[in-house]
């Protein structure tokens, strides 16, 4: 076990790939915090991790507050007296074209993707600090380095500012023995890939079946991600085994992209 008795918080992880990853770790040992947005699903996530003998906390949480952050650090120290694991993986995308991008898709994108992020990020290196240890694992995108594919501009910005802060982090919290690393995602079958493929077809007026060889036809593997492609690099960048990486924003996406 990669991860025995760790305590981990995973964002967004009543579905997707933030489900994906708490119930990894809880398989490799870990205690997980289940910090998501919609309690239904919330929920069962937390049941499912403790259905493998570890303890699943759900704790309601909006990502785009500052006060549900700082009250999910607060409750996750005085359940477990510790923190070792972030993932900070809550994301939200839709389908736009350039010209249709509004002020209140930029802000509804940046709250949760970017600003959201680093408030968490610093409300949890402030416990860790203190115990001189800790594993950082931002969920970005290949989108953050350019990927013509994105679901939209605004997103594509906001997850290159997860890539930037991850090395800052990494750079700025070094000297607290915390590494800072991103996974940047190519395309991902999890609900927000079908519905940003459902917007894309509506807009283009292709079909979905259509939509999805475009895509698969453009990875060089031929295979879009499932969730667990993404929670084994999480397993990995959390674990003892990656004490000497940091800063690094790592592709998971089939070879889309090169950097
Ligand atoms: N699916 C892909 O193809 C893909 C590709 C690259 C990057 N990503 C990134 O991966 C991450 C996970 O995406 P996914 O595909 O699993 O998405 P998803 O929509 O399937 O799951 C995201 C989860 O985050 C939760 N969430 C959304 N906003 C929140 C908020 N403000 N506070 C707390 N929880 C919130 C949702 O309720 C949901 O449970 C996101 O950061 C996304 O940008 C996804």
């Amino acid at each position: 076990m990669w991860l025995k008795d760790r305590i981990a918080i995973v964002t967004g992880a009543g579905t997707g790939m933030g489900k994906a990853i708490a119930l990894r770790y809880a398989k490799e040992g870990a205690h997980v915090v289940v910090a998501e947005i919609d309690a239904a699903s919330g929920h069962q996530t937390a049941a499912e991790v403790s259905a493998h003998d570890r303890r699943g906390l759900f704790i309601q949480t909006d990502m785009a507050k500052l006060s549900d952050i700082n009250a999910m650090v607060a409750k996750t120290v005085e359940t477990f007296g510790q923190i070792d694991i972030l993932v900070n993986n809550a994301g939200v995308t839709k389908s736009l074209g350039f010209f249709d991008v509004t002020e209140a898709d930029w802000d509804w994108i940046y709250s949760t993707n970017a600003k959201g992020l680093f408030f968490c990020m610093q409300a949890v290196a402030r416990e860790m600090a203190k115990r001189n240890q800790g594993k950082v694992i931002n969920i970005a995108s290949i989108a953050g380095k350019g990927f013509r594919g994105t679901s939209n501009i605004a997103y594509a910005g906001s997850k290159g500012a997860v890539i930037a802060m991850t090395r800052i982090g990494a750079s700025q919290l070094a000297r607290y023995n915390i590494n800072v690393n991103a996974i940047c995602p190519g395309a991902t079958r999890t609900s927000l890939y079908e519905r940003v493929m459902k917007q894309l077809t509506e807009r283009e007026g292709i079909t979905e079946a259509e939509a999805v060889a475009r895509l698969d036809a453009s990875i060089p593997l031929r295979r879009a991600n499932t969730p667990d492609d993404i929670a084994n690099m999480a397993a990995f960048l959390a674990s003892d085994e990656a004490r000497n990486i940091t800063g690094q924003s790592f592709n998971v996406d089939g070879g889309l992209m090169w950097d």
